[in-house]
């Protein structure tokens, strides 16, 4: 298996900031960091409201407003293209907004860039590239930890806890494992900077059915320790059912949101983009 070979087939390929090497759009990884800003005060725990923005000049959000109360797992859901992976990289800081605010944990941190989003909480698993495929698992996990200065040495345990397969192979190149192992990598590496909140963009590509509700349980279990969880997910049914709160974004904006319970209720849901 190749470097650039995810497993993941082409899902997630359309975003250029990933397969074109010349950087097409405005991704921009090194941007300095403004101030945080008090937020408002009734904010829920993740407030990201009114997204405008894109690659360039044209706008793929189009004022979509995504918010994950505590604890809570938030599942987007929606056809390719629709812009869920943008809006993932705006939340954390990976895309100029032209319009909107991100608040996390009652501040405004619009002007953060991702590292010190990291910093105020937030993990980040994105679509593809997620692991360093010739690293071990280890090296994985301790990437995952570059900000902390602390011994991490027991989140890393908690993380092989979590994931007993991968910690049997900790020695073994992330390369080498499974797609669902190495998907569970790509978790406990965003684990290890003890978020508040995860985002977890199509964790079960490419993986078997039996694989993801493996991976469902353990992101409820994480969810459980009190992270909030934001995931973007293809499994739309699957993941509808664990979702506390569900959206479906269609071209940049919020088509439906609701429970995840009442959008696998809702027949015009069902039948747009849930197979009936
Ligand atoms: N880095 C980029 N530069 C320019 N355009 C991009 C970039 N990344 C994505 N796009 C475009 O933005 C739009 C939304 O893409 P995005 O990856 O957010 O969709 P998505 O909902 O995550 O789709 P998928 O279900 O295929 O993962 C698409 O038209 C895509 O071609
Ligand atoms: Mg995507």
């Amino acid at each position: 298996m190749s470097d650039t070979d995810h497993g993941f087939g082409n899902r997630g390929n359309r975003d250029a900031s990933v397969v074109n090497p010349k950087g097409r759009g405005t991704v921009d990884g090194t941007r300095r960091s403004g101030a945080v800003q008090p937020g408002s005060g009734a904010a829920p725990f993740l407030a990201a409201t009114a997204l405008r923005g894109g690659y360039g000049k044209a706008d793929i959000l189009h004022g979509c407003t995504i918010t994950v109360d505590r604890g809570q797992i938030a599942v987007i859901v929606g056809p390719n293209g629709a812009g869920k992976s943008t809006a993932m990289k705006a939340i954390f800081g990976m895309l100029d907004l032209r319009e909107g605010a991100v608040q996390l944990d009652g501040n405004d941190i619009s002007a953060l860039n991702p590292q010190d989003r990291v910093r105020a909480g937030m993990g980040f698993v994105p679509q593809v590239a997620n692991v360093f495929p010739s690293m071990t698992v280890e090296e994985n996990l301790q990437m995952g930890a570059y900000i902390r200065e602390d011994d991490f040495r027991q989140t890393m345990d908690q993380v092989y806890t979590l994931f007993p397969a991968v910690a049997q192979k900790r020695k073994q190149a992330a390369g080498e494992l499974s797609g669902g192992q190495r998907q569970q990598v790509a978790v406990g590496r965003a684990l290890m900077t003890q978020p508040k909140l995860l985002m977890l963009d199509e964790p079960t590509a490419g993986v078997s059915p039996i694989v993801m509700d493996e991976l469902f349980d353990r992101i409820i279990e994480i969810a459980r320790s009190g992270i909030s969880i934001l995931m973007v997910e293809q499994n739309a049914r699957q993941a509808l059912e664990i979702a506390d709160i569900g959206y479906v974004l269609v071209q940049g904006t919020n088509r439906y949101t609701d429970t995840g319970a009442a959008l696998l209720a809702n027949p015009e849901v069902r039948r747009t983009f849930l197979g009936g």
